[in-house]
């Protein structure tokens, strides 16, 4: 395969490129033009967050080869403003409240531009039509709709609405977010718009078992290949090898055994991401399966096999919830329904995938760049897995893409501690 020559004028700049056939437009913005603005959600062409305008069509930058677009006009959220002012869909999303963690931001708004564009007045009906594909976890959607009709026709600017505020009353108007105008303009920084010379690239090797023990983990192939940085596994790490926000139950990387399907056993880091993951591929793992849990109510019966050795009944915590006197106010009820009920269960599915990027420093402190919920648990944690004091790690929290919880515990933080300490 070669690198094919290409044209793309991106926000009117004409850009000489040199690109693989497989390359996508996005990796090619975020990655080789550092034009950060436009999202990886899901990289599949699922959620719309690396929506960019075309030759004045929206399309998702992942699933967009650039080999094919020699001579297109690419338009992205870094070329909206002109000259210092905001385009009236950003100002609208400002106004409207439609910005929240802002991951899904710049692919709403390159979407309702390349709407607007050809349509300056759409119906509900057409705006709803052209974000179909653009996910938010945020906002639920009203105060983005909102927004696009604003920005297409006279809806009210937020210093109107101020106005109009004041004039009526003021608490209980919308103010807009700090942090809004850098949302809207792509000029926020999420963990992986994170870029540093030499930067390497981690992927981390995880089991396909959801229950068996580890016999045997084989990473000479991997450490062979060239361009691979570092392999590790357990037994490279220098301090606590599990972490764990309520009990330190988590292994970091596992050893004896894995206890879900996903489970990390080793990591790589790499001079590309495709040269990482062709490591990963290399590493061989022996699996001895054992029985395993799959709900709750399995993993309590009686003869359940066991997850956490440790874990008697394979019980995390019990939680006491109990108000008034059930009993007797069952013994005065005329009719006692008594039933199980489930609520579904349900994944926090924030837009951003987990990202982070650690830089050793000259002084030998570590320090992570990464979108999470708990700074100081995860500096707390990353410190003793590499077995230094806790100043000698620092934390930097970037924005982050949506979290509802889901950004409590350590994903991303220690395997690229371990890996910048170890390259
Ligand atoms: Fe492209 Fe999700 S659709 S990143
Ligand atoms: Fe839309 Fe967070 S604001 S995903």
């Amino acid at each position: 395969m070669e690198k094919q020559n290409i044209t793309l004028h991106v926000n009117g700049i004409p850009l000489q490129l040199q690109v693989w056939p497989q390359t996508s437009l996005l990796q090619l913005l975020r990655d080789e033009i550092h034009l950060t603005g436009t999202k990886n959600g899901c990289g599949r062409g699922h959620c719309g967050a690396c929506t960019v305008v075309v030759n004045g069509r929206a399309v998702r930058a992942c699933i967009t080869r650039a080999a094919r677009l020699d001579g297109a006009q690419v338009e992205t959220i870094e070329g909206l403003a002109q000259g210092g002012e905001l385009h009236p869909l950003q100002q609208a999303f400002i106004d409207q409240g439609a910005v929240q963690c802002g991951f899904c931001t710049p692919g709403m708004i390159m979407a309702a531009k390349a709407l607007l564009d050809g349509n300056p007045q759409p119906t509900h009906e057409d705006i709803v039509k052209a974000l179909t594909s653009n996910l938010c976890r945020c906002t639920g959607y009203a105060s983005i709709l909102r927004a696009v009709h604003a920005a297409g026709d006279t809806g009210p600017t937020f210093t109107e609405a101020v106005v109009r505020g004041a004039q009526a009353q003021i608490i209980g108007q919308a103010v807009p977010r700090p942090d809004a105008r850098a949302k809207v303009t792509g000029e926020a920084i999420f963990a992986a718009d994170l870029y540093f010379e030499n930067m390497l690239h981690a992927k981390i090797l995880r089991s396909t078992h959801a229950h068996a023990r580890i016999v045997r983990i084989d990473t000479a192939k991997a450490r062979a290949l060239p361009g691979v940085a570092a392999v590790l596994t357990a037994e490279d790490i220098p301090g606590a090898r599990t972490h764990g926000t309520i009990r330190a139950d988590w292994p970091t990387l596992c050893w004896d055994k894995v206890r879900y399907t996903g489970d990390a056993l080793a990591l790589v880091a790499a001079e590309t991401e495709a040269i990482a993951e062709h490591a990963v591929s290399l590493i061989e793992v022996d699996y001895e399966p054992l029985p395993a849990v799959f709900s709750p109510q399995q993993a309590q019966a009686p003869d359940a096999p066991i997850v956490h050795e440790n874990t008697p009944g394979n019980l995390l915590k019990h939680i006491r919830v109990r108000k008034g006197d059930a009993k007797s106010a069952f013994g005065q009820s005329d009719i006692v329904v008594a039933e199980h009920y489930r609520t579904p269960f349900i994944e926090h599915a924030y837009l951003e995938p987990e990202a982070g990027v650690a830089v050793p420093g000259a002084d030998g402190r570590i320090t992570v760049h990464v979108g999470s919920q708990i700074p100081f648990e995860d500096r707390r944690q990353v410190a003793e897995a590499l077995a230094v004091p806790e100043e000698d790690v620092r934390i930097v929290q970037t924005a982050v893409g949506g979290a509802f919880g889901g950004k409590e515990d350590i994903t991303v933080q220690i395997p690229a501690a371990l890996l910048a300490r170890a390259t």
